[in-house]
């Protein structure tokens, strides 16, 4: 049997955790063979309703599960831990961009950055779900000078794979059929999914859809999809939020299919004329617990025009928490 792996989850009483943990707990993020100690961290006027969570894992009995700990204090909650998901934090409303967050938000993600640096592993996997992730993703690592900068993370999967559904549905595929999709930049409107290197059953799919359907309908149903979900469900996302997690940490640790890349929010290494140190989303393959940037990829004018708008913006969401930034 394999030594536990500790895995901290904030907001564990929201409604995206309310789906994640139990997919956490059975084995689909880090493996069937990974036992997992959950260390679940919430504001104080929520342990109640916490408690009310973890009644329930207990009473799936999951085979896994080593412990499970509850903490209003992320020095508690996040003492040793391998893996962190930050998922707590308000989400939006109908008529809201994601950055209205950034001022209600970025506090969390300043004080959960310095408790990172103070007690989690020195290894830590880190992944920002809650909004604006990339910028809060930036406040936390900025915030955790003593972690390795590459293990701050923001999710831009749900994109990704919102964007796999999309021009699966179009092209009469499924969803695996579907390979090198790309989501560059921020988790907001300004998102670039770009289909200008996927494929379906290998054919290229640019030539497979219309320019015009790609342009007017599949760019904006994809950065739109986070508003259309509030509007029909009068909440955001949250099933689908959670099981993007549990891909994006499961591919990360476990390693990318051959053959096929994923999208991950990662500070920026200068890659594609992207500004240094900004957490942008790039296609990445991941092997041995690391990811990489695919490079040498051609990037064309409308391509280029896309990309530098969700890089600005994300400049100016930096901007905009200059004093959170250390
Ligand atoms: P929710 O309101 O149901 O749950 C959030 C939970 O976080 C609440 O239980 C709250 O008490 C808790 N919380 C607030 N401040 C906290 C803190 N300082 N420490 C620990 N816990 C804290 O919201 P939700 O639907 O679960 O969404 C959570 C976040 O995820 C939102 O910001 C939402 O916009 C974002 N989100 C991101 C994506 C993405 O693709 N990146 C997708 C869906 C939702
Ligand atoms: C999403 O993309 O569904 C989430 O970021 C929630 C939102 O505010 O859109």
């Amino acid at each position: 049997m394999k030594a536990p792996m500790r895995v901290a989850v904030t907001g564990a009483a929201g409604q995206i955790a309310y789906s994640l943990l139990f997919r956490v707990a059975s084995g689909d993020m880090l493996g069937k063979d990974q036992p997992v100690i959950l260390q679940l961290l919430e504001i104080t006027p929520a342990l109640d309703a916490l408690k009310g969570v973890v009644m329930e894992l207990d009473d799936c009995a999951f085979p896994l599960v080593a412990g499970i700990t509850m903490s209003d204090k992320p020095e508690e909650a996040f003492k040793d831990v391998d893996v962190a998901l930050l998922v707590g934090a308000r989400p939006r409303g109908p008529g809201m961009e994601r950055k209205d967050l950034l001022e209600a938000n970025a506090a969390i993600f300043s004080v959960q950055g310095k408790a990172l640096n103070d007690v989690a592993s020195r290894d830590v996997k880190v992944l920002v779900v809650g909004n604006p992730a990339n910028t809060n993703a930036l406040i936390a690592q900025r915030n955790a000078p003593d972690l390795n900068p590459a293990n701050f993370t923001a999710m831009t999967r749900l994109d990704h794979n919102r964007a796999l559904a999309q021009l699966a549905a179009k092209t009469d595929a499924h969803t695996t059929d579907v390979k090198q999709m790309i989501i560059w930049g921020n988790h907001s409107a300004t998102q670039y999914p770009d289909i200008s290197q996927a494929t379906v059953k290998g054919q290229a799919a640019s030539g497979l859809v219309a320019r015009d359907w790609y342009e007017t309908d599949f760019i904006p149903t994809v950065q739109q999809r986070g508003a259309a979900i509030i509007k029909a469900r009068g909440a955001s996302s949250a099933a689908s939020a959670g099981s993007s997690a549990v891909d994006h940490v499961r591919d990360w640790v476990l390693g990318t299919p051959a053959g096929d890349w994923v999208s991950m929010a990662i500070p920026s290494d200068g890659s594609y004329g992207i500004e240094k140190g900004l957490i942008y989303s790039f296609p990445v393959t991941c092997k041995n617990g690391r990811y990489e940037i695919v490079q040498g990829l051609d990037i064309d004018d409308f391509s280029r025009e896309r990309m530098s708008v969700t890089e600005q913006e994300l400049r100016e969401e930096r901007d905009g928490v200059a004093h959170l930034l250390p």
